[in-house]
């Protein structure tokens, strides 16, 4: 049977954990060579092991994305590794409580994690896709790009304001480029609901009935349901995909 992915070369950010390391295995179960990317190392090695078990094919990077030559050196991995890039999931971020600033509303935000947050967020996926054109531009300009925006890239949330400030702004540029480069290149942009991974842990730990409540579904996303969007935009299958937000949310948006 062919997968989905079958001899493409995939980069996937965030690698280390949650949503990209399932995209990471699922890519890799449909027959990609995969590029599994992030600043934590250990993350790393083990979603790469978790490929090999499966019986996938992968290679890390240790990047931190908000240095170029990070990014740099992680295309120039794939490349040497597989000699070639066909596609990338943009998927690594922060959220406001990850720089302390869980619970404060817009004034209440510090100047440094506003930047910071924008930088990994915006300026990470930035200088990523800068990257990734400029490689498939290198072998013949064709590919396939999806940055992870979240819900909070379509609408408000309370007391989140750099984070969807950096997601709705991804959300921007993915259309941006879509237009720049079609039909050649294309770019979507896959906004999670309440997913299942580490990022969510304190929010869950602090008011899980709230947010539940407001999901019908009555559950979190698993990770690898995720994954799965991001792999049919990624294959030949999202041809005519481009440009858009992919909103994958237990139905939260719908009410
Ligand atoms: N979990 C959710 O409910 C949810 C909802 C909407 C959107 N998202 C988005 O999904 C994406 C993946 O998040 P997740 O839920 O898998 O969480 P996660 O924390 O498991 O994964 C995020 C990964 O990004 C990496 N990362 C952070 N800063 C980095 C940097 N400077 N350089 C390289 N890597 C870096 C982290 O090490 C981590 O492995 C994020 O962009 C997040 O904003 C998540």
């Amino acid at each position: 049977m062919s997968g989905m992915l079958d001899g493409k070369v995939v980069l996937v950010t965030g690698a280390a954990g949650g949503i990209g390391r399932a995209s990471a295995l699922l890519f890799a179960q449909e027959g990609a060579k995969v590029v599994a990317a992030d600043v934590r190392a250990e993350g790393v090695d083990e979603t790469v092991a978790i490929v090999k078990a499966e019986g996938g094919e992968a290679t890390g990077a240790v990047a931190d994305l908000t240095r170029s030559t990070d990014i740099d050196a992680m295309i120039a991995k794939a490349v040497e590794t597989y000699g070639r890039l066909d596609g990338a999931f943009n998927n690594a971020g922060i959220t406001g409580g990850q720089v302390g600033q869980g619970g404060k509303p817009t004034a209440e935000w510090d100047e440094e994690a506003f930047d910071r947050i924008i930088g990994v967020n915006l300026k990470g996926t930035w200088l990523c896709m800068r990257a990734e054109i400029r490689q498939f531009q290198a072998q013949g300009g064709v590919g396939a790009i999806v940055n992870t925006a979240s819900l909070a890239g379509v609408t408000g949330f309370l007391t989140t304001s750099g984070y969807t400030a950096s997601k709705h702004a991804v959300v921007g540029m993915t259309k941006t480029a879509a237009l720049e480069y079609a039909p050649d290149i294309r770019f979507n942009a896959l906004c999670p609901g309440y997913v299942n991974t580490d990022m969510l842990k304190d929010t869950m730990a602090r008011r899980a009935d709230k947010v539940l409540s407001r999901i019908p579904f009555g559950r979190l996303a698993e990770a690898k349901e995720l994954a799965e969007m991001a792999c049919w935009l990624l294959s030949e299958r999202g041809s005519y995909a481009t440009g858009q937000t992919f909103v994958v949310d237990g139905g939260y948006m719908a009410g």
